[in-house]
């Protein structure tokens, strides 16, 4: 039985529901007014993998989706600043009209001080709280609920969502396994108190953690200090089809209650946007729910995994796309390291077009994908060598 670790608020956020419930608690809602993404230049192709790889771009594409994936030159914190002044511009609201920071990465630059408080400083956010969340592939959703419910509570009036992911960095890019499937990336969600029904209405959480050992990355964290392991010399434990498997079941029971909670059904969902970690998860799930394939958003082929950034990097690109139109219903199912999962259904507000544009963007980037990757590498091996 699945370990319900995290409950869903109390209240009742039925569609049909007469707002009782938000009265009583004296609740707002936190609609989306800005969105926003930092996508770094530099690709890895399926064929560029194959130069150091036993793999082939027939391979990775009939079992994954994907074609390539996205190789940072930045840290994670600059990759979700950038994304952040994107949302700001699209919200029409400053840096210092933020009062919280929630950044979800599995691949923070450091532990401590956090990364929300470096995009603090990088965008000037001044008056913002900063916090960090780690869920793996999921953060970027659980930060979301994180944010809203602080937003629902009256801690603050607004705040910045970040998913932001440097896994190249991380990556065992020996291990076929694993060094095929993900990639790096951002995207930020600005969110602010509204009268109006919007924005997250309902979600459910959860996590598998007595099958937390089938995907789990050694070599960072503390407890590898006192293992004469290189920080960041990472070994990933990976079984594919276990984790395939937890991953449909996870997200399907997910959507399940999070549709029971707001009293609708699956065809009444204007859009799926998916984690995007194999496109035959996306492709089970669908029809395990009976959802119309054309209503999934699907962008896999470009990005591949970025873990905590690829849900929300998905809703970004969706809104861009106008595949999200004014008030359409939302459901955006993920799943990752823990094994955590979740949905999360949200009401779209009357504008889905940005207020304004930044012209922030990452300083220019001199290698190719596979030039970074390989000096990865050889960081790597040189830190074994010593
Ligand atoms: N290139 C070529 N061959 C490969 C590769 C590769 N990159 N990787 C594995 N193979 C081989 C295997 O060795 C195996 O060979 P064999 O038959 O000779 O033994 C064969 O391909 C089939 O391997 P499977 O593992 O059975 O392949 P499968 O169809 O299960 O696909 C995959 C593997 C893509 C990893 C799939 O299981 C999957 O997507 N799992 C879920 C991943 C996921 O959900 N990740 C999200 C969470 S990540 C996070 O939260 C941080």
């Amino acid at each position: 039985m699945p370990t319900n670790l995290v409950t869903s608020y109390n209240f009742d956020y039925r569609a049909n529901n007469t707002g009782d419930n938000d009265k009583e608690y004296n609740m707002t809602y936190a609609a989306i007014t800005g969105w926003g993404k930092c996508m770094p230049p530099a690709t890895l192709s399926n064929d560029d993998l194959a130069t150091f790889l036993e793999t082939n771009d027939e391979w990775i594409t009939t079992r994954t989706g994907m074609k390539e994936r996205r190789i940072s030159h930045v840290n994670v914190s600059e990759l979700g600043a950038i994304a952040c002044q994107h949302a700001l511009a699209a919200a029409g609201k400053t840096a210092l009209d933020v009062e919280m920071i929630v950044f979800a990465s599995t691949s923070f630059d450091e532990y401590c001080p956090n990364a929300a408080s470096n995009v603090q400083k990088i965008i000037g956010a001044d008056n913002a709280a900063c916090m960090d969340v780690n869920t793996a592939c999921t953060g970027g959703m659980y930060a979301f609920t994180t944010a809203n419910a602080m937003i629902k509570t009256g801690v603050v009036k607004s705040a910045l969502v970040i998913g932001a992911e440097t896994i190249s960095k991380l990556m065992e890019w020996t291990n076929r396994d694993v060094a095929v499937l993900f990639g790096d990336g951002a995207a930020a969600l600005y969110l602010e108190a509204s009268e109006q029904e919007t924005g997250l209405l309902a979600e459910s959480l959860g996590c598998y953690g007595e099958s937390r050992d089938i995907l789990s990355v050694a070599g960072l964290g503390s407890k590898y200090a006192n293992q004469g392991r290189m920080m960041g010399k990472t070994e990933w434990q990976f079984l594919g089809q276990e984790i395939f498997k937890k991953a449909v079941n996870g997200m399907a029971q997910a959507c399940e209650k999070t549709l029971e909670k707001l009293g609708v059904n699956s065809e009444q969902i204007d859009l799926v946007v998916p984690h995007q970690a194999n496109l035959r998860i996306i492709d089970t799930l669908a029809k395990k729910l009976k959802l119309d394939s054309d209503k999934v958003f699907v962008n896999i082929q470009k990005y591949a995994n970025m873990s905590s950034a690829t849900t929300l990097v998905a809703f970004v690109e969706a809104i861009e796309e106008q595949r999200v139109k004014p008030n359409s219903l939302i459901l955006l199912p993920a799943f990752g390291g823990g094994l955590t999962w979740s949905a999360h259904a949200v009401r779209f507000g009357d504008r889905t077009t940005p207020i304004a544009s930044s012209d922030a963007s990452l300083p220019p980037c001199q290698q190719t994908g596979l030039e970074m990757v390989q000096e990865i590498m050889e960081k790597h091996q040189q830190s074994v060598g010593k």
